[in-house]
């Protein structure tokens, strides 16, 4: 259970027992928890021991007193898989994509709803909102769902359908704003103050970031897998698809509480932070060695988890990079969707467009001299590729009338 909240930019402290969003100061609040005292009882040993397959075995360092209060679809534990070093992946010897599509509602948002759902209801919320992209509000519909709360999305119109509908079948209350998903923060907040809903908004309230660290635990597990060790290990270089940058920033913070556990040493992967070329404000902030990232203008991609012009965490993700001699880089859409086709017929796995976008990103890294072809490397599928049908058409699929008798001759032998 965590002790205490603090402000990621001041270090001013707040209750676990009250309900937050963003500190005084307008930042990102942190949950701590005191792993000095859990040290002798939470080790790999004991989390190997659970049973369960969820992100829930790492419940000591979860924002939740007792099980019984944990709002849980089977998040996390999703596979670690090895790249097969063919085609366009030849070059890569030791390339692996963690596959979050295995996670409930089909992404990696999965994690972070179930932490901050589980929080908001053990802290009496009712009623919650949030801007989404798509992904994270499909996830919030179906948390909300199980654990009985009412919940409110604003989504830029042009979120993809399928994220839309499943929000609409599981009984959110959509709305469609005719802008980005920064115009849907600030109409959210808006509706929040009026209704009393609690803003789930990512980084403005301190749980989702909990959820999401659980990947880079799962990472320090899943390295020691594939080396066939007790001993946890990290990757050399991790990828991770960036809009507002709740994974990069949870796995880093793990990695902190892991090393004050005692499991891992002071080594860190490199942390590659990708977006679009459209929307690349953390990749231009870090270019121009800025602490910040401005508001990115008339940003546009087809991948919608990238679609994010401003963030909150900005500071904390350049912080990140930076310190782990990661980097910044984007790639153009057409890169990224031929990226996403690559994943899906070389590799077997149904990619999302965020997943194609830091395949694209790795293979120019590594033309750039900036990796290794034998390091060990991490690339995020965030997500389903299945909800991005709308990006694809059914253009050139032969069609066969069943009742020509040359129907045989339409067959690609
Ligand atoms: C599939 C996918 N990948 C990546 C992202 C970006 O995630 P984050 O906001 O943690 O940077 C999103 C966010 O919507 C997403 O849906």
């Amino acid at each position: 259970m965590h002790t205490k909240l603090i402000c990621s930019q001041t270090g001013e402290e707040f209750s676990v027992n009250e309900l937050h969003n963003l500190s005084t100061a307008g930042k990102p609040l942190l949950a701590q928890y005191d792993l000095d005292a859990i040290r002798s009882r939470f080790t790999p040993a004991v989390v190997r021991s659970r049973r369960e397959r969820s992100m829930w075995k790492f419940r000591e360092v979860m924002p939740v007193d007792s099980m019984d209060e944990v709002v849980s679809l089977g998040e996390g534990c999703c596979p670690l898989i090895k790249a097969h070093s063919t085609g366009p992946f030849e070059r890569f010897t030791n390339l692996f994509i963690k596959d979050e599509s295995f996670n409930p509602t089909g992404s990696f948002k999965a994690r972070g709803m179930s932490a901050a759902i589980t929080r908001a209801k053990a802290l009496g919320i009712k009623a919650i909102a949030l801007p989404s992209a798509g992904n994270a509000a499909g996830a919030a519909t179906y948390y909300a769902a199980r654990a009985g709360l009412e919940c409110h999305l604003f989504v830029p119109e042009d979120t993809p359908p399928a994220n839309i509908i499943e929000s609409k079948i599981g009984g959110a209350h959509v709305y469609m704003v005719n802008g980005l998903i920064s115009d849907c923060g600030r109409l959210c907040r808006q509706a929040c103050d009026v209704h009393g809903w609690f803003d789930l908004s990512t980084l403005k309230e301190p749980f989702r970031i909990e959820g999401k660290k659980t990947m880079g635990y799962e990472l320090a597990f899943d390295f020691a897998d594939v080396d066939g060790t007790d001993e946890l290990q990290l990757p050399d270089v991790i990828f991770y698809p960036t809009g507002g940058g709740t994974g990069l920033i949870g796995m880093w913070k793990a990695f902190a509480e892991m090393e004050q556990l005692g499991w891992i040493g002071s080594g860190r992967p490199r942390m590659v932070s990708v977006q679009a070329d459209g929307c690349a404000p953390i990749v231009k902030a870090f270019q121009e060695g800025e602490d910040h990232a401005p508001m990115f203008p008339n940003a546009h991609t087809c991948a919608s988890g990238l679609r994010v012009p401003i963030a909150v965490g900005d500071f904390l993700m350049l912080d990140a990079i930076a310190k782990s001699n990661g980097t910044a880089i984007s790639v153009s859409d057409k890169e990224l969707m031929i990226g996403t086709e690559e994943i899906c017929r070389h590799q077997g796995i149904a990619a999302c467009p965020e997943g194609g976008a830091v395949w694209k990103a790795a293979e120019k890294l590594l033309d750039d001299d900036w990796l290794k072809s034998d390091e060990r490397i991490v690339l995020f599928n965030t997500g389903t590729g299945l909800k991005y049908n709308h990006l694809f058409s059914l253009d050139g699929i032969p069609r066969i009338d069943q009742h020509d008798e040359n129907w045989m001759e339409t067959i690609e032998a």
